[in-house]
C-alpha cells in the first residue's frame, strides 16, 4: 500500500518534469519526451522518410518527427482535434477510421509510408473490463486499416495497453514484422497501463 502510494507520487512528479519541460523548451506536450525515447533506443525515424502520425494533436510527435526527416522527408498528421501548423507537417482534421479521412490520407501518400506512429488513446470510462477490449480493438483496426499503405520494411509503433488481450495482439503483429518490441518511455506515467508496441521490418 505504501509502495503503490510513494509510486504513484513519484510518477506524476516525474510526468509534471516532464510537462515543465516541454513547456520550457516549447515541446507541444509531454508526449514529445516519448517519442525522443522510442527514437534514442529503437532508431525508428530516419532523414528522408514519409511519417504518418495518426492520434496527432497537439502536436508534440508530429514536431519531433518532422525535425528526423529532416528537409527531403515528409510527415502527414490527423487528429479529430485541431492542431496549429508545423513547418513540412501535413494536418488532416478528422477521424482516422471514416472512410473520407482515410482516403484523404491516401491521397496525400505519395511514395508510400516508411513509418506509421500512433498515439491515439480512446475515450475511456475508467472501468478496465470496457476499457481493455475497446483500445486493443482500436489497435486491431489501425492495424488492419493502416498496412496497406506501409513499405516493405516499414515501421509501425503503436500505443496499446496491458491487460489480458494484449498478448492475442502482440502475437498477431508479431507474424507481421520481423522485430518487435513492448516499450514503456519513462515518460509515461507508471501506473498508467499505457506501453508502446514498436514492431520493425514490415514483411507485406
Ligand atoms: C495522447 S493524444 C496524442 C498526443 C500526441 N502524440 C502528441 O505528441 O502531442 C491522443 C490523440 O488521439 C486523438 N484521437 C482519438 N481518437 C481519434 C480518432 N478516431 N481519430 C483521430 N484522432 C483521434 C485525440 O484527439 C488526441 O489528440
Amino acid at each position: 500500500m505504501h509502495y503503490a502510494h510513494s509510486n504513484t507520487w513519484l510518477s506524476k512528479h516525474v510526468s509534471d518534469q516532464f510537462v515543465k519541460k516541454s513547456k520550457r523548451f516549447g515541446y507541444r506536450s509531454r508526449a514529445w519526451f516519448k517519442l525522443n525515447e522510442i527514437q534514442k533506443i529503437n532508431n525508428v525515424i530516419s532523414p528522408g522518410m514519409t511519417v504518418l502520425d495518426l492520434g496527432s494533436s497537439p502536436g508534440g510527435w508530429s514536431q519531433y518527427a518532422s525535425k528526423q526527416v529532416k528537409k527531403q522527408g515528409h510527415v502527414i498528421s490527423c487528429d479529430i482535434q485541431p492542431m496549429h501548423a508545423i513547418p513540412k507537417v501535413s494536418f488532416i482534421l478528422g477521424d482516422v477510421f471514416k472512410k473520407n479521412i482515410l482516403n484523404n490520407i491516401f491521397k496525400k501518400i505519395k511514395n508510400k509510408i516508411d513509418v506509421i506512429l500512433c498515439d491515439i488513446a480512446p475515450n475511456i470510462t475508467g472501468i478496465t473490463e470496457i476499457d481493455h477490449p475497446k483500445c486493443i480493438n482500436m489497435n486491431y483496426k489501425i492495424l488492419n486499416l493502416y498496412r496497406s499503405i506501409l513499405l516493405k520494411n516499414g515501421i509501425f509503433v503503436i500505443k496499446s495497453f496491458h491487460g489480458s488481450d494484449l498478448i492475442t495482439f502482440y502475437t498477431e503483429i508479431k507474424q507481421l514484422f520481423n522485430k518487435i518490441k513492448i516499450f514503456k518511455p519513462n515518460a509515461s506515467r507508471a501506473h498508467s497501463k499505457e506501453i508502446y508496441i514498436i514492431a520493425i521490418g514490415y514483411k507485406k
